[in-house]
């Protein structure tokens, strides 16, 4: 399967976020990742459902929404409404965790958990059967722009040993620091989707970058 490049619009140009989106689409993004922060979980407040609504209009890549909020089962709704097609909740913010996956299944998303650098993969061992995507975390979620932690190596590598041990097939996902050095490093890893926010658009030429991106993660194919 050909790896996907997730452009996190964190670090878009929001004066512009029609056609910031649009130049991503044109150069061969695969999904387009909207960050949610809400000053509570993490530090920084960014965006909500509203601007999920105007990223919708503006692609036909689906809209990889990655909630780092507390209390997420009370937000699923609007954003499924919104448009997300794949809707991921924090794993160390949900308490009925088994419940908020179902809430996105059900809402017609796919449903994806992260985990932070300090959480073990082997907490998921409970959800790995009913879940399509895993994220790991590769920063301490807060900040766009932030030093790659390598510890996203071998949680990454243990998560694809774990789906062909168990025969699942759920996406990895890998998000935070990753640039030109760090892609080919995940992408060898198992990262199935590789999201990218300021390597991606406080570059020179997006389009450049994007093209890039794309031969260092699928050169193995
Ligand atoms: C981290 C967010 C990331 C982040 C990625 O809090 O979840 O999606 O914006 O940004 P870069 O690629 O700049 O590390
Ligand atoms: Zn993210």
């Amino acid at each position: 399967m050909k790896k996907i490049l997730a452009p996190s619009i964190l670090s878009a140009d929001f004066g512009n976020l029609s056609d910031q989106i649009k130049l991503v689409q044109n150069a061969g993004a695969g999904f387009i990742h909207c960050d949610i922060m809400d000053g509570r979980f993490v530090p920084n407040i960014t965006f909500g459902s509203l601007i999920v609504e105007a990223a919708k209009k503006s692609t036909t890549l689906p809209l990889d929404v990655h909630l780092m909020i507390v209390e997420p089962h009370l937000h699923l709704d609007s954003f499924l409404k919104a448009g997300a097609d794949i809707l991921t909740v924090q794993f160390e913010a949900v308490t009925h965790l088994d419940r908020v996956i179902n809430q996105i299944k059900e809402g017609g998303a796919k449903a994806g958990v992260a985990i932070n650098p300090g959480t073990p993969v082997d907490l998921l061992s409970e959800v790995l059967e009913i879940i399509d995507l895993v994220l790991v975390m590769s920063v301490n979620p807060g900040f766009g722009g932030q030093k790659f932690i390598p510890n996203a190596v071998k949680k990454i590598e243990k998560l694809a040993e774990l789906r062909d041990e168990m025969g699942l097939n759920f996406m990895i996902e890998v998000d935070g620091g990753i640039n030109l050095q760090t892609a080919p490093i995940v992408a060898a890893a198992g990262a199935d989707v590789l999201v990218a926010g300021s390597a991606v658009y406080n570059s020179a030429n997006v389009t450049e970058t994007i093209k890039n991106f794309l031969k260092i993660i699928n050169h193995r194919g």
